[in-house]
């Protein structure tokens, strides 16, 4: 229950399925959170808010988009103002949007998908470092499609793929400072990402209306163990051993989180 005692974790997208369970984690363990989203999910935001509070930990909340360097510096400032500190920083805020084969992919679709998962995660960086404790964490939040290709989302590989790029050079640049940064690749995990007609007709192009039942079918036929995706708390778990100091000699590494979908012959 303790093992982030006295210590603040910024998460963005933390509206959203993972971030939220990332806040909720981290605070169960004793953080107190600094929890980054867009204006559209400030009512889902204030929800991940009220969670952290529920287990007794203190919760900023700020409203800015990743893409926007300015906002985000606002968010952490304030947040860092409020909470005295900053240990932890989980750069979770990505979209899987606009799927098509790589070569017909609009201009405006690719640039989205980097500007929201490979830029935001730089400008979440450039934002927080600077107030980062010596000895703190930074986990960013990749894909199983960081490591292997993804067909019909070739922006969204191309993104988290590069966000090891990024990770291994600041795991460089910061180890002095005794600063860990580390990725977490998910494979399908339960949440509004995945869980869409969009997704459930992707993977089931021979039905009219697929459901959830329908795509768990097919998702569960990649994983090695008997399951089609992970919970949310899964990879918050993750992210906790990389934000503690459990995982204090770790650092440039990939901690994949994905029922063995990447291992699967
Ligand atoms: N769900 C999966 O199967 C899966 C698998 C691997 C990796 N991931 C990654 O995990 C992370 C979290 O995904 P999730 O499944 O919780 O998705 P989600 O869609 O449930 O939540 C994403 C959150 O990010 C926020 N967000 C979107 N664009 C933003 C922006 N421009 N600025 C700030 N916040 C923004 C959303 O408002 C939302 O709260 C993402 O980086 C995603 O790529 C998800």
């Amino acid at each position: 229950m303790n093992r982030m005692q006295h210590t603040v974790a910024l998460v963005t997208g933390a509206a959203g399925g993972m971030g939220r369970a990332h806040c909720r984690r981290l605070a169960e363990e004793g953080a107190d959170i600094i929890a980054v989203d867009i204006d559209s999910a400030a009512a889902e935001l204030a929800a991940t808010a009220a969670e952290v509070a529920a287990v007794g930990r203190v919760c900023v909340t700020g409203i800015a988009d990743v893409r926007d360097q300015a906002a985000l510096d606002v968010a952490v400032a304030d947040g860092v103002a409020a909470l005295g500190r900053l240990d932890v920083i989980v750069a979770n805020a990505g979209i899987y949007a606009d799927l098509g084969s790589s070569w017909e992919l609009t201009d405006q679709a690719w640039q989205r998908t980097v500007d929201i998962n490979l830029t935001g995660v730089w400008h979440t960086v450039r934002a927080a470092v600077p107030a980062l404790t010596d000895g703190g964490s930074i986990v960013i939040v990749s894909s199983t499609n960081g490591l292997v290709g993804a067909a019909s989302a070739a922006h969204y590989a191309a993104s988290k793929h590069a966000v090891v790029g990024l990770a291994r050079t600041l795991a460089n640049e910061l180890g002095p400072r005794n600063i860990r940064v580390n990725t977490v690749h998910p494979g399908s995990v339960a949440t509004p990402m995945i869980l869409n007609d969009t997704v459930y007709a992707k993977l089931r192009p021979d039905l009219p209306h697929p459901t959830r039942a329908d795509a768990a079918e097919v998702l569960a036929r990649r994983t090695l163990l008997p399951v089609p995706w992970v919970d949310p708390v899964d990879v918050s778990n993750a992210v906790l051993f990389l934000a503690s100091d459990e995982s204090r000699y770790v650092t440039g590494t990939q901690l994949v989180v994905d029922a063995g979908l990447t291992q699967k012959v």
